[in-house]
């Protein structure tokens, strides 16, 4: 997501931060700044856009200073701005933080802090941490480092630096990567390698609940407690390339692995202890809620298919009737819209112009919009009425992944978050399906463990020009899906069908050894697709069956079987993308497609 960087030693800071941050442009960002220690006061530069931006706004006239810290901010609390942008300071200006990650009690904290006098300069959730660092700071920054960590909520890389002890930086660690790297007689810090690897491939990688201080001629990692640890140098043997990838081949697949802490991400503050759902930010009243009649959902793509399972969520939960359009489409069919219609946008760039398009309309009509996007400050999150983030951090692969699962996660705790408003979930089925998704972070894991199991699907598909996906209910949208991924990056023609719906024409493309992949995993429909299964196999199809690990044993006569674990039918759809999402990639590679840089398609599509 946003990237860090420090630097305590002998030569100029600035231009090893600008360079460092450069190094970091890849994973993707919207303002950056630096701060330096300049004869015993800290100096501070920041601009929203990108890095030759600041560079611009700094001039010829660079900050000097052998102690700095900069940040590239991918924006999250607060959109893109001057102000918003890191590194933040405290009131007195001799406290100032960069940080990756989310403070989830920053709200509560900045209450306490304002209450105290501190005066708040930004709309984000860092600025908390410089004010904290103000208020605790006993002549021991790590003793300040560890009160703040004992006060914060949520996911932290974070950098702090003081004109107090001009001699030290240091850093800590919660669910937001942080690495410190090695020179002689200076050292760095980093949120990603490639920052780095001009300088020093030896760095110590800290894990969660550590911290550092750092100095020009040492580094001491403390645990919680403040006891030293004893930390293995790991040797950086990455080339620049696979760095920027953290070693992965593709972007596609580092995202693919990204998932799960993705999910934990979208998850994040927005489950109560006691399983229910609070999705604070929507801004929405119940009132409201309660007088809907209808709800539309609009997407183009992947977040298209994210808003099919949304209509199987909504329906079953809320009770109230769900359309799902493309975004294309619906902008030109004269939809039936009025003010008791809820609008869902889904767009994980929240730039693309048909959903764009389709929003204005909506709005236009008078009714509620919600957007579901990825991206703070993004078109569709200005024009929304209210938003809910997906907080997948960037996605850089054109071909959408983490970006669909963590849209499916808003999608489910956005049925839930509106049900208990109008009373159509009960409390305890709230608990019920928010234990099951808090269960789904180490289920994807263990997923991807397998991926291995699943090169031999990619095997037998990458040798044919066709192959079909077949499902029933939520089974058949994430075929939708799979089937997208498939044809986008490995040019494979490929399809989805309802699978009841094959008899009725598709069943005659079916010939000798073709590959099926047939999804099943919801019971109440297993029987049925089972029978569709069988339509397929005395065509001779080659059937690759994706299934619940409960539900193994029906699946015999199946060429190969990949189970996913064991949840609730409902949640299905974000465990059983993930080895189909997987096989597309494998089967790309097999077939030496750009896997990361699709022909004729781009990230973000701006035209109509
Ligand atoms: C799928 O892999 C694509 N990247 C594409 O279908 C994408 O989902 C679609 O263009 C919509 O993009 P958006 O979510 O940024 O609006």
């Amino acid at each position: 997501m946003c990237g860090i960087v420090g630097y305590i030693g002998e030569r100029q800071a600035y231009p090893i931060l600008i360079e460092g941050l450069k190094k970091l442009e890849y994973r993707g960002y919207d303002s950056a700044g630096v701060a330096l220690l300049c004869n015993g006061s800290l100096e501070l530069a920041k601009s929203v856009g990108r890095l030759a931006a600041l560079e611009e706004k700094v001039g010829q006239v660079v900050p000097s200073g052998c102690t700095g810290i900069g940040h590239t901010r991918w924006a999250t609390h607060g959109r893109p701005s001057d102000a918003n942008a890191h590194p933040h300071s405290d009131c007195s200006g001799e406290f100032v933080v960069i940080h990756n990650g989310i403070i989830e009690n920053y709200l509560p904290l900045r209450n306490w802090l304002q209450s105290l006098g501190h005066r708040f300069c930004s709309d984000t959730d860092t600025e908390v941490l410089a004010h904290l660092a103000e208020h605790f700071y006993n002549g021991n920054l790590g003793d300040t480092m560890r009160k703040i960590m004992a006060h914060v909520h949520g996911s932290y890389g974070l950098v702090l630096m003081t004109s107090r002890e001009p001699e030290v930086l240091v850093c800590a660690r919660k669910d937001s990567p942080l690495i410190i790297g090695l020179g002689e007689g200076e050292n760095f810090i980093a949120s990603d390698i490639p920052a780095l690897l001009k300088y020093t491939r030896k760095t110590y990688l800290l894990n969660d609940g550590e911290l550092a201080l750092v100095t020009k001629s040492a580094v001491r990692v403390e645990n919680a407690q403040g006891e030293r640890l004893a930390k293995q140098v790991f040797h950086v043997k990455w080339d620049a390339v696979s760095a920027e990838k953290e070693g992965y081949e593709h972007f596609m697949r580092k995202e693919i692995h990204e998932q799960a802490r993705a999910v934990r991400d979208t998850m994040r503050g927005r489950l109560t202890e006691d399983g229910q759902v609070t999705l604070h930010e929507l801004g929405l009243l119940p009132e409201r809620v309660r007088a809907l009649h209808k709800i539309a959902i609009v997407a183009c793509g992947t977040a298209y298919h994210a808003g099919l399972v949304g209509k199987y969520v909504f329906e079953k939960l809320l009770r109230i009737p769900v359309e799902v359009d493309i975004a294309s489409e619906f902008r030109y069919r004269e939809p039936l819209l009025s003010p008791d219609t809820l609008v869902v946008v889904i767009s994980q760039s929240g730039e693309t112009a048909d959903t764009l398009a389709a929003l204005r309309l909506a709005k236009e009509k008078g009714c509620p919009v919600i957007a579901v996007t990825n991206v703070v400050g993004s078109s569709v999150s200005r024009e929304a009425d209210h938003i809910v983030y997906t907080w997948a951090g960037p996605e850089i692969a054109v071909a959408s992944t983490k970006a669909y699962t963590t849209q499916l996660i808003v999608l489910y705790l956005l049925a839930l978050q509106l049900g208990a408003w109008n009373g159509t979930v009960e409390a305890s089925e709230i608990a019920r399906i928010a234990a099951a998704l808090q269960e789904l972070p180490a289920q994807i894991d263990g997923l991807l463990h397998k991926e291995e199991l699943l090169k031999d699907f990619s095997r037998r598909i990458s040798a044919w020009e066709d192959a079909f996906f077949i499902g029933r209910g939520l089974d058949w949208a994430v075929a939708l899906e799979a089937s997208l991924k498939l044809k986008e990056i490995s040019y494979i023609h490929a399809e989805a069908y309802a699978a009841g719906e094959l008899k009725h024409g598709t069943l005659a493309l079916i010939t000798e050894n073709i590959p099926v992949i047939a999804l099943a995993t919801q019971p109440h429909l297993y029987e049925k697709m089972w029978s569709n299964v069988q339509e397929v196999k005395a065509r001779d199809a080659q059937i690759l069956a994706i299934t619940m690990e409960s539900e193994e044993t029906k699946s015999q006569g199946a060429d190969a079987i990949f189970t996913v674990p064991a949840t609730l039918p409902l949640l299905a759809p974000v465990l059983t993308v993930i080895p189909l999402q997987l096989i597309a990639y494998h089967t790309a590679v097999l077939r030496g497609c750009d896997v990361d840089k699709p022909r004729n398609l781009a990230k973000s599509v701006t035209v109509e």
